[in-house]
């Protein structure tokens, strides 16, 4: 049984994805910059500022691009040497074996998951406050989740529902309609870098730190830079999306690698500039509320700039929200190929070819989540879910420097395995900075998925029938 739990899979260098391979350098890179600008800038930067960090946001900020700057190194190493579209969840299989890379899919599948009910979370903070600036109010108990005084976020639950009907009807996430919707995002952005850099009140950066660097508060909570950088770091998930492309990149060895670090450079750049000057705009304690970005915009008096830049943020957040939901379906289609869930999910309709079955699923439950949960409890479950995928794959890179030292290695992290280490520490601890509650749903969340590979995916995977 242990040979089993252990034995790693083959790197596969024939491509049998039948995918056509199309997308350049410049597309993965807007691949990556698609799906990471989203709730955690025009979102969670509010909620952060004003709850745990301060003006100091840009400082968690940066903390949270440095981690997965490593992170990313490392991203670029495994997917130009071991490469696949299954991302973490394939380069574990071949360097730590079946029972690592089930866990790791199995924390995909939360990450995928749960980070799409984040987002039409914060999709639906747009939504409302867009609706409001044309009169219109939707009553408080159909906007909220139960934990804050309401019924049902309906729009956050409404909006998975529309994308899902999207997804099935055979809407290809192509790169073109991406790469639109990107430049309309940073058209937003540079519209209000525009206007805020003319209102900046130097005033409202002090006290610049006011809940310090790390400290616990009365209720348990964490509160501080660090803490802020825990949470910030959502903005940060997605760029791996990158990864999962490897299978349509023209020259995966080489753009994949310039993907993943070119988009990633590019939103830490963007995260610092938007951060810094929204709470120069606004003073952070105003800041938390579920459009910040649209409202620090109506509080100087641009109205129609905080309109225009609300609908391109609601126009954003659908691609983010439609890569994540296709990202979740692709991961569950790896994890049925090889026998580790039923190959039910691995069954496409045959007339749309699109897997309508495992999309209505996926809404039914996303859209539950998005629905009853508030965002930031969502958020922080994505983040330790993330943060523990990129210390896998640091990890990883220093496992098949050991195990494969002669596999073809056309992207090489230098001074090996200094970056790596250095992105296993600095995850790690923005793990550690995440609530307590956090890590309970964490822990709970890999038991579930440990039992049920005992139960079920130990008995099913193909790779353990081949070896028999
Ligand atoms: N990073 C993405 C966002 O902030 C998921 O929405």
């Amino acid at each position: 049984m242990f040979a089993q739990l252990f034995r790693t899979k083959p790197i596969d260098t024939e491509d049998r994805s039948g995918l056509k391979k199309c997308l350049s350098a410049f597309d993965l890179a807007l691949l990556g910059i698609g799906c990471a600008i989203g709730t955690g800038i025009f979102v969670l930067t509010g909620i952060a500022a004003a709850t745990l960090s301060g003006p100091a946001v840009v400082v968690s900020f940066i903390f949270a691009g440095i981690a997965s700057g490593f992170a990313a190194l490392s991203y670029a190493e495994l997917a130009a040497s071991v490469g696949g579209s299954g991302s973490a969840y394939g380069y574990s299989y071949v360097a730590f074996g079946e029972l690592i890379a089930w866990i790791m899919g199995w924390i995909l599948l939360l990450e995928y998951g749960v980070g799409a009910a984040a987002v039409a979370n914060g999709w639906s903070g747009y939504f409302i406050g867009t609706l409001a600036n044309f009169n219109i109010h939707l009553p408080e108990l159909l906007t909220k989740a139960p934990s804050q005084g309401g019924i049902i976020n309906l729009p956050a639950f409404g909006i998975i529902w529309v994308l899902a009907l999207l997804l099935i009807s055979g809407v290809k996430q192509s790169a073109q309609v991406n790469n639109i919707i990107v430049a309309i995002k940073l058209s937003t952005i540079v519209i209000f870098v525009g206007i805020a850099a003319l209102h900046i009140h130097a005033d409202n950066w002090q006290p610049f730190m006011p809940f310090g660097w790390f400290d616990k508060h009365a209720d348990g909570h964490t509160i501080g830079v660090l803490a802020g950088a825990s949470l910030v770091f959502f903005a940060y998930f997605g760029f791996d999306a990158v990864s999962t492309a490897a299978d349509e990149a023209k020259n995966p060895q080489r753009d994949l690698p310039i993907g993943l670090i070119a988009s990633l450079t590019f939103c830490t750049l963007v995260y610092i500039l938007v951060s810094g000057l929204l709470t120069g705009m606004v003073h952070y304690t105003e800041l938390n509320v579920s459009s910040p970005v649209a409202y620090a915009l109506t509080k100087i008096g641009f109205t129609w700039s905080s309109t225009l830049v609300a609908t391109g943020v609601l126009a954003g957040l659908i691609t983010v929200l439609l890569v994540l939901m296709y990202g979740l379906t692709r991961i569950l289609y790896a994890m049925s190929r090889d026998g580790l869930i039923s190959p039910v999910f691995s069954k496409l309709n045959p007339e749309r070819r699109t897997p309508v079955r495992i999309i209505l699923l996926c809404a039914l439950i996303i859209s539950s989540i998005a629905g009853f949960f508030p965002l930031g409890e969502l958020a922080e479950t994505v983040n330790i879910g993330t943060l523990a995928s990129f210390v896998m794959v640091c990890i990883g890179v220093m496992v098949l420097r050991k195990r494969q030292p002669d596999l073809k290695r056309p992207f090489k992290n230098p001074w090996n395995p200094l970056i790596p280490l250095l992105g296993v520490i600095s995850c790690g601890a923005l793990m550690v900075f995440l609530p307590n509650e956090t890590w309970h749903r964490f822990i709970i969340w890999v038991l579930i998925g440990i039992v049920f590979y005992f139960v079920y995916s130990r008995h099913h995977s193909v790779l353990n029938k081949q070896a028999r």
